[in-house]
């Protein structure tokens, strides 16, 4: 499969999917993700991680892995106190959250709400970059309503030295569904100082090729729920080697870090369904598996359910990419 070798390929922050446990699993099974993006900490006033934040990012949990922490928050001083702590602890680069459209973060003025009052923005990108003890990058999508919000928006990204905008082509009201706004996106990449990440829909190896072809100036593409559904989408474009059982393993491996990290299947299976929930969507004829896992309340039934998946069920076979027509 050939791609564009010059872009790089990132894990999405999923918040409830891809915490330190199931990065590091990932990252046995399945090697060539270039960054791992961290589902978001809240930096609040006291200037302390939580015990469960501490987890996510300490560096001895996250052994081997390249990983980009994040913060939602929309205080100059509570990113610099993180990003301070972050820094210590050896990481190089530090994300911005304007992405998040959930109705209680953006109300906050936090996460997509950002988006929203421009001059805030600003004022609070000029603390960040005022004593930023880190890189600096900004995951952002291209406006609240409109996707035309986004040529003021990136005007002011333009002003700062941010190591990389992760663009999710959408805006807060699209929320994670309808096309992806590509014009929009092409247009960015044309104005955008610094360089670009693509985030989006993102599915398959032919999506992944289509965008390098058609889109060659961009520097990474970032993928989530497709690479959660498929977690070896990566390793595969890449030419990693992976091994046939790879994914029954990769399950197993997340079953038993679950188990004795939730102390024990009750709590485990929560998140084993949320996992499996995006991994179905790789099987032909997965769907079909959807309410009953969702349904599954014991261990054994769950277990069950996914080593009938895993057994009789194949995995999709390569779709057309949906950028070639997009583009
Ligand atoms: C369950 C879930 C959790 C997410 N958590 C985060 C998060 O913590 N931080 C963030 O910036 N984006 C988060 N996102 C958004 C993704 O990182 C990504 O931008 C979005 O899903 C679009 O990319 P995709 O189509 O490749 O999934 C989340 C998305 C999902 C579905």
């Amino acid at each position: 499969m050939w791609y564009n070798a010059g872009m790089e390929l990132y894990f999405a922050p999923m918040e409830g999917v891809t915490d330190y446990i199931y990065r590091r699993i990932h990252r046995r099974f399945f090697p060539g993700v270039d960054r791992y993006f961290a589902p978001f900490l809240s930096p609040t006033q006291n200037h302390v991680f939580s015990p469960r934040e501490l987890r996510q990012v300490l560096p001895a949990n996250n052994e081997g892995i390249p990983l980009v922490p994040q913060l939602l928050t929309k205080n100059a001083g509570d990113f610099l106190w993180a990003a301070r702590a972050l820094a210590d602890m050896g990481y190089e680069e530090v994300d911005l959250n304007a992405g998040c459209p959930s109705g209680t973060v953006t109300a906050k003025g936090k996460g997509a709400g950002l988006l929203a009052d421009p001059d805030g923005l600003r004022r609070l990108l000029d603390g960040i970059f005022a004593a930023a003890p880190a890189a600096v990058s900004v995951k952002t999508r291209l406006g609240v309503r409109d996707p035309a919000e986004f040529e003021r928006i990136l005007a002011i990204y333009n002003d700062y030295p941010i190591r990389r905008l992760i663009i999710h082509a959408r805006t807060k009201n699209d929320q994670y569904t309808g096309p992806v706004r590509m014009d929009t996106f092409r247009q960015a990449m044309k104005n955008a100082r610094m360089p670009v990440c693509y985030n989006g829909d993102v599915r398959t190896a032919a999506d992944i090729r289509a965008l390098g072809e058609e889109l060659p100036g961009t520097a990474a593409v970032m993928i989530g729920r497709g690479l959660a559904a498929d977690p070896a989408l990566v390793s595969r474009v890449k030419g990693q080697t992976v091994a046939p059982d790879a994914l029954r393993r990769f399950h197993e491996a997340l079953c038993d870090a679950y188990c004795a990290a939730f102390g024990g299947p009750g709590s485990a299976i929560h998140r084993m369904k949320a996992i499996w929930s995006f991994m179905l969507q790789s099987f032909e004829g997965g769907a079909a598996y959807e309410k009953r896992l969702g349904k599954a309340k014991r261990w054994p039934e769950f277990l069950s359910l996914t080593e009938e998946v895993l057994r009789t069920l194949a995995p999709k076979t390569a779709e057309p990419s949906r950028f070639e027509t997009k583009i």
